[in-house]
């Protein structure tokens, strides 16, 4: 008999064959995200063009993650979600989305999964604060909470954050 699995095949999948997986050099907006339960960190990186209209796209996107087979999975598929997407459209990417992608995910690990949305609009937020953009107020507001949330999770986790910033840094 075969033994369910806890993950759905879409979860198995991306944790297989992460897409998008490494840094962007010069990249245009960056996010970085802590995990409050857990202490993973998460960064991801944006490079903004534009489309045919003239709008600003997310036109790469690349990740690293310390978390664990959730965070590495939906990590990758929002990578794939948000590409080629515009900026406002990308704003409003939210973790249910991408948990509706990704199908049955454990209650324990649900936490996991928050991750990525943060560190998407985390990047947006870097890139439109560099170049002296306005900013939406929920853009703002989030940061602020993910802001406040990193800065506890690297104290609370120092030994282990300042660990995976070392080796993020690479
Ligand atoms: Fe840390 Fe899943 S246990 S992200």
């Amino acid at each position: 008999m075969k033994t369910p699995s806890l993950y759905s095949k879409e979860v198995m999948k991306h944790f297989k064959h992460p897409k998008n997986v490494g840094v962007i050099k010069n990249a245009d907006g960056v996010g970085r995200v802590g995990n409050m339960t857990c202490g993973d960190i998460m960064e991801l990186y944006i490079k903004v063009g534009k489309n045919k209209k003239g709008k600003e796209i997310i036109s790469d996107i690349k990740f690293q993650t310390f978390g664990c087979v959730v965070a590495l999975a939906v990590s990758s598929m929002l990578t794939e979600i948000a590409k080629g997407k515009t900026l406002e459209e990308a704003m409003k990417i939210t973790n249910k989305d991408i948990l509706n992608k990704a199908g049955k995910v454990p209650m324990i690990k649900i936490h996991c999964s928050v991750l990525a949305a943060d560190a998407l609009h985390e990047a947006i937020y870097n890139y439109l604060e560099k170049n002296k953009r306005t900013i939406p107020e929920n853009l703002q507001k989030e940061h602020e909470r993910i802001k406040s949330s990193l800065k506890q999770v690297e104290e609370t986790h120092k030994e282990f954050t300042e660990f995976e910033e070392k080796i993020l840094e690479k």
